[in-house]
């Protein structure tokens, strides 16, 4: 199967977006400005999408569509996978609005998706005739959302770091004992600089620390993540794992560390990643161990004038 992006002559896939969205001008609303991504088989058509950048980091599923006869064989959740995976380096959460039907709704619920909020009277409103789906009249439309994860274990999503997380990591960044490598806590303005660096450096090399997010309360409880280390003017894949104290002693740090490690090897290309840690950090000296990591030398880090001793902990991706 293959997915591929369309640019031009959109309106091809018009018979299958009717599918999604009946009226041809509704269509029309997005079609230009959205992204479409169709999947193929053997040149066969099995199904389209097509998502709009709504900005704030927000993104919308205007249409997905499959092909009637290819449709309850999992398609519909791979095609959203596929996009939540390429809209999830850019924006945090996706949208949907839907009919009210059982046609729909039940989808959308298996994919991951939770019910938001309803407009009034959308459908009777703005389309030129009355919609039936499976016999129901449809009136409001239902809007559902779904967080985009760069990487999700079972209990954490993380997501890209942004300016409004500054409150959020205060007590994480800001607790000295949580910072004890560094051996203060981090002013606010601090913190707005770590989130200005994480963030030029998504652009630049496409990765760094992470909000880690407890998927199942919503709350930030550390920053994990992929960091390009220099040591003695060589730069290596860095594990970075820190979580407030609030969440110590729960595994969180080895179930996010462990996925990262992964994501190192299997998608940035990392042959080796390496996790600086300070010799007396017992805790972090045990995930980085048993990861699998193991001690290949040590090096002396200077910050604010102090000279820190680190081990470099080293595994390889054949190990
Ligand atoms: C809605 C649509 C995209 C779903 O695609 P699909 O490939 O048939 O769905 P999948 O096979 O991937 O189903 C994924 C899950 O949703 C469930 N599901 C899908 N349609 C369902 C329905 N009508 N009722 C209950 N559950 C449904 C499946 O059972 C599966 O559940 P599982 O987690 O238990 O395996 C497809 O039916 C379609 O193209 N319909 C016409 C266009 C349309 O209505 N688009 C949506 C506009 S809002």
């Amino acid at each position: 199967m293959e997915y591929r992006k369309i640019t031009e002559n959109k309106k091809q896939y018009l018979p299958l977006l009717l599918l999604g969205d009946e009226q041809e001008s509704m269509v029309d609303r997005y079609l230009e400005r959205g992204e479409m991504t169709v999947l193929y088989e053997g040149g066969e058509l099995l199904a389209a999408a097509v998502v709009t950048d709504e900005g704030d980091g927000v993104c919308e599923l205007k249409n997905i569509a499959v092909a009637p006869h290819s449709q309850g064989r999992g398609l519909g959740r791979r095609l959203i996978s596929e996009l939540c995976t390429q809209w999830g380096a850019r924006c945090h959460v996706m949208m949907v609005g839907t009919g009210d039907s059982p046609a729909t709704v039940p989808f959308y619920r298996r994919c991951g998706f939770s019910e938001s909020h309803r407009v009034k009277d959308f459908f009777t409103e703005h389309y030129d005739h009355p919609i039936y789906e499976c016999g129901v009249l449809l009136t409001d439309m239902v809007y559902f959302s779904r967080p985009l994860w760069v990487l999700e274990t079972p209990r954490l999503g993380f997501r890209r770091l942004r300016t409004e997380d500054l409150a959020a990591l205060r007590p994480i960044l800001g607790d000295e004992q949580t910072m004890y490598a560094w051996e203060y806590g981090f002013t606010d303005t601090q913190i707005a600089e770590w989130i200005e660096r994480a963030n030029r450096r998504y652009q630049t090399c496409g990765y760094s620390h992470h909000a880690a997010v407890q998927k199942e309360s919503g709350e930030l409880i550390g920053l994990m993540g992929i960091l390009p280390e220099e040591i003695d003017g060589e730069t290596y894949f860095g594990l970075g794992y820190i979580v407030a104290r609030r969440f110590w002693g729960q595994g969180y740090a080895m179930e996010g560390a462990a996925a990262w490690l992964r994501y190192a090897f299997d998608n940035l290309g990392a042959q080796q990643v390496i996790a600086d840690i300070r010799p007396e950090n017992s805790a972090s000296r045990r995930v980085a161990e048993r990861l699998g990591m193991t001690v290949a030398g040590e090096h002396i880090k200077y910050h604010n004038g102090k000279e820190m001793p680190h081990l470099i902990y080293i595994k390889n991706e054949e190990d």
